[in-house]
């Protein structure tokens, strides 16, 4: 499928999109829960930042390669895990990790995938010419430990590189458009392969995926046990909780409302950026997402704290739009962002990022003074 008008930004890709999809799966993807107000306030935070740029700094080429967790990355921007790409497109995950293999960026590869995690590093080596793709795997512990145990070494046997424990989700968030659509049901082609032989589980199920409510820092300590892989914790919103991930070893935390699709009315990550990264002080490194649509969100991300941020939903825009050259466009579109945005500030690599690049726009600190 080839676009006639090529989306110029990631939020175009969005309409693009929306114009190829069922209605049903795109609000599936675009929605949250119930109000929704949590996912307009992950973008509408980062346009109240204000950019501060240097100038005059004699800086070089902008160079936005980084490191995380020992896995090299051509730009702080990884995939966020997202649920069900055949839904977005008949290639599925394939189309995604051949896009992030040949973008040389690192794609968390979701456990509720449409594609068994095994297919989906072997697909990444194909255009690696057999080299290790660089991959993550998204975890929701499972109430069968031996489950987890048997997930956590497939994902380890895969060649993943981390393990992200996603924490936010005790419970399923209540997204509305679902209901109302009534869609509960995956169709019978697409199935979450990384579940069959779930005990007791329907793997076409969109909404009775097992959590475990009873999940506690006793099933980390359980998955340190389980491998030697990076635990990264996915969904960390509360300044305890990043000290106590710190004290229990974590090796990584993701600043993240889930997008929105969780418990609405949270705040927005890039709002709380700040008081996580003083929480954490540099111990270890601080990913965030949500609302990540520009170069310079990238850009305020990092000099509020971040060591890197993910794309979800603009992930799944371009893969509904065209594929593998969809996700790769929006992957392209936001290297060249972040470049544009890095020299514009008079900085040539990410680590030169800092808080004073950025400022609270006038009318919101004089609103929060008052409300003060
Ligand atoms: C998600 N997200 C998610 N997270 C996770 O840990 N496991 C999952 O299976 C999914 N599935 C999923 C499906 C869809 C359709 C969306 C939109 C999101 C959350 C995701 O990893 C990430 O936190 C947010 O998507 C980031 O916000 P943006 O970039 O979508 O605004």
């Amino acid at each position: 499928m080839t676009m006639d008008l090529s989306p110029v930004n990631l939020r175009e890709f969005e309409r693009a999109a929306r114009d190829r999809l069922d209605p049903v799966y795109y609000d599936y993807f675009a929605g949250g829960a119930q109000d929704e107000h949590t996912v307009r306030a992950n973008e509408s935070a980062f346009a109240a930042i204000e950019l501060v740029p240097r100038i005059l700094r004699g800086a070089e080429d902008p160079e936005p390669a980084t490191s995380l967790l020992g896995c090299p990355s051509a730009m702080p921007v990884l995939l966020a895990p997202t649920a069900f790409h055949r839904i977005a497109h008949p290639e599925a995950e394939l189309a995604t990790v051949r896009a992030a293999a040949r973008a040389d960026v690192i794609m968390t590869v979701a456990m509720l995938s449409t594609v068994a995690v095994e297919r989906i590093a072997e697909e990444a080596r194909g255009v690696l010419d057999g080299t290790d793709p660089k991959l993550w795997f998204q975890l929701y512990v499972q109430p069968d430990q031996e489950f987890t145990r048997a997930l956590v070494q497939r994902a380890e046997s895969a060649g993943c590189r981390a393990l992200v424990v996603t924490v936010d989700s005790a419970a399923l968030g209540r997204h509305e458009r679902n209901d109302r659509n009534d869609f509960h049901q995956l169709p019978e082609d697409v199935q979450c392969e990384n579940l069959r032989g779930l005990g007791g589980s329907d793997s076409g199920n969109v909404r009775r995926v097992t959590l475990s409510p009873e999940i506690s820092w006793q099933h980390i300590e359980k998955l340190r046990e389980m491998t030697r892989l990076p635990i990264v914790l996915k969904g960390v919103l509360h300044p305890a909780d990043a000290r106590l991930a710190v004290r229990n070893g974590v090796d990584a935390i993701v600043v993240s409302n889930h997008g929105g699709r969780q418990l609405d009315t949270t705040p927005a990550t890039i709002a709380q950026l700040p008081v996580l990264a003083d929480a954490v002080s540099g111990r270890i490194p601080l990913l965030l997402d949500g609302g990540v649509r520009r170069g310079t969100d990238v850009v305020k991300a990092l000099a509020l704290g971040a060591d890197a941020v993910a794309l979800g939903r603009p992930i799944v825009w371009g893969l509904a739009a065209d594929g593998e050259a969809g996700v790769a466009k929006v992957l392209e579109l936001m290297r060249s962002e972040l470049e544009n945005a890095l020299a514009l500030c008079g900085v040539s690599a990410p680590k030169e990022l800092s808080r004073d690049l950025v400022a609270l726009r006038k009318e919101n600190s004089r609103s929060r003074e008052v409300q003060a």
